[in-house]
């Protein structure tokens, strides 16, 4: 079923705007990863205060605005001529931004919440492992804006045949 020019301007929009504003919430997510360490980036900074803002950062943003990128970005995929399973550039950014959604879910998302909880108590490898995930996660975002502009590697064998 294919998308009218209208909806699929629509969907595109919506799409554009979620993936790029998980991006950012990300880079949120980073920087109080990094404050949280202590430091020179986080002197002064209350843990009481960095993980229940990381908390409310994962749950009000990281996750709907996921999930919306990822569903609109199937719609944008299913529903015009680039397919899903037709070329590489969006069967690679299906692949990544399913993988890093349900990571959101089971992994983020419960680890913050653990934190947040937790937050005067955490060890120093606790609060590590709130700046590589986030670390991870732009450098995969802005690979697939960059996959998203740049369209390569051509067709699939399945759009061939
Ligand atoms: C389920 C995962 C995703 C799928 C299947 C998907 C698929 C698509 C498709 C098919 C388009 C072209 C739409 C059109 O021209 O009508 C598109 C555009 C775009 N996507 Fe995604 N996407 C996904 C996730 C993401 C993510 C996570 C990001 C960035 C963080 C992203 C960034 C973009 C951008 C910037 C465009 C606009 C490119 C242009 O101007 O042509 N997408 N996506």
């Amino acid at each position: 079923m294919r998308l009218t020019p209208r909806w699929r301007k629509a969907f595109l929009v919506t799409h554009v705007a979620a993936s790029v504003g998980w991006l950012g919430a990300d880079a949120v997510l980073l920087v109080l990863g990094i404050a949280g360490l202590g430091g020179t980036f986080g002197t002064g900074v209350d843990p009481a205060v960095v993980y229940p803002a990381a908390e409310l950062v994962c749950v009000a943003l990281v996750v709907p605005l996921s999930l919306t990128a990822w569903l609109t970005g199937l719609v944008c995929a299913l529903g015009t001529r680039w397919g899903l399973l037709r070329h590489w550039w969006v069967l690679t950014k299906f692949a990544m931004t399913t993988l890093m959604a349900v990571l959101v879910l089971f992994a983020l998302t419960p680890g913050v919440r653990a934190a947040a909880a937790a937050a005067q108590s955490l060890s120093n490898q606790e609060r590590g492992q709130f700046v590589v995930p986030p670390s991870v996660a732009c450098t995969l975002l802005v690979l697939n804006v960059a996959l998203s502009v740049y369209k390569p590697w051509g067709r699939t064998r399945r759009a061939a045949g």
